[in-house]
């Protein structure tokens, strides 16, 4: 399974070089934008778009845009996350943040030319325009006041407070689950699925986007820099409210198993072949990184 897991990130890593390569006047915005596209990422989102794309039967191939575009609309979500308005922090998958080697006004631009080069990437995907205005649907509802930029506002507000379990919760379904949520269904919409495959790949990506989050909640706490390339302690810097602020780590093992275990139960009962996702899941409920 790991080897599938290799594979399948290698053939989103090699499609993302070809994106905004071109000599142009605004080479500036481009470069920035490739730094942190291509600065590595475990590519978990994409994964995500070909392997519920080949669970419902579909063409990997075809999908290839879709999840290169959604790693671009990711991607842009940390360069805005990093910046010093938000978390200020300044090393990103190993390397200085977007903005500490452009600049701010640069990788703000970048970022909001990442999120719209997502969704122009996905719309052109060669698929039926049904499918294909599906996948706009999800992508734009996981980017949105319902999805990242929502959670991200809640997260802001909520420094320098105790917030409780079922504000947390909140929290993270917005600004984490919702893009796996999207990237899940998207692989679906892709491979031309059922509302019943629909429903359960959301429930898995749902609980799989919590574990996540805990999980790196967690290792904000327990990892080193050189492991994570970002930087430990960031959320205790800024005051965070996380699952390990109110529970302790313990507690919080608990949890991404508890989660881990209901994005499986989903996942096995949406479709035949659930292998590889069951595996990603207990595999990301375990990574250090
Ligand atoms: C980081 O996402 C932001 C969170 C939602 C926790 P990833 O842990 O997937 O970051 P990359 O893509 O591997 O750098
Ligand atoms: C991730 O939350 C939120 C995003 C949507 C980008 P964090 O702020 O915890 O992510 P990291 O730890 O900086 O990657
Ligand atoms: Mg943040
Ligand atoms: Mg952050
Ligand atoms: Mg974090």
């Amino acid at each position: 399974m790991k080897e599938k897991l290799l594979k399948l990130c290698s053939v989103v890593n090699h499609e993302l070089q070809t994106y905004f390569d071109g000599d142009i006047p605004q080479k500036e915005l481009t470069q920035a934008m490739r730094y942190s596209l291509l600065a590595g990422g475990k590519r978990i989102r994409p994964v995500l778009v070909l392997g519920f794309c080949e669970a419902s039967g579909g063409d990997m191939d075809r999908a290839l845009p879709a999840a290169c575009a959604v790693e671009m609309l990711h991607t842009y979500s940390l360069i805005h996350d990093d910046l010093p308005c938000m978390d200020n922090d300044s090393l990103r998958r190993g390397k200085p943040t977007n903005h500490v080697v452009y600049g701010e006004c640069t990788a703000t631009l970048a970022g909001d030319a990442l999120q719209a080069e997502a969704f122009r990437t996905l719309l052109s995907s060669p698929l039926p325009p049904e499918r294909t205005v599906k996948m706009g649907q999800f992508l734009g509802a996981a980017a949105g006041v319902y999805g990242i930029c929502g959670g991200q506002i809640l997260d802001i507000a909520a420094e320098g407070k105790a917030a409780g379990r079922d504000e947390l919760e909140n929290i993270h379904a917005l600004k984490t689950a919702s893009l796996l949520v999207a990237c899940a269904k998207i692989g679906v919409a892709a491979a031309g699925g059922d509302e019943l495959q629909l429903e359960y790949a959301g429930k898995y990506a749902h609980y799989l986007g919590m574990a996540f989050q805990i999980r790196d909640d967690i290792l904000d706490v327990v990892s080193t820099t050189g492991e994570l390339g970002k930087p430990v302690g960031s959320d205790k810097k800024s005051g965070k409210s996380t699952f390990v602020s109110l529970y302790g780590v313990k507690k919080c093992e608990e949890l991404v198993r508890d989660n881990t275990f209901k994005a499986a139960e989903a996942v096995k009962k949406g479709f035949k072949d659930s292998d590889f996702l069951v595996w990603l899941a207990e595999y990301l409920a375990g990574r250090t990184k």
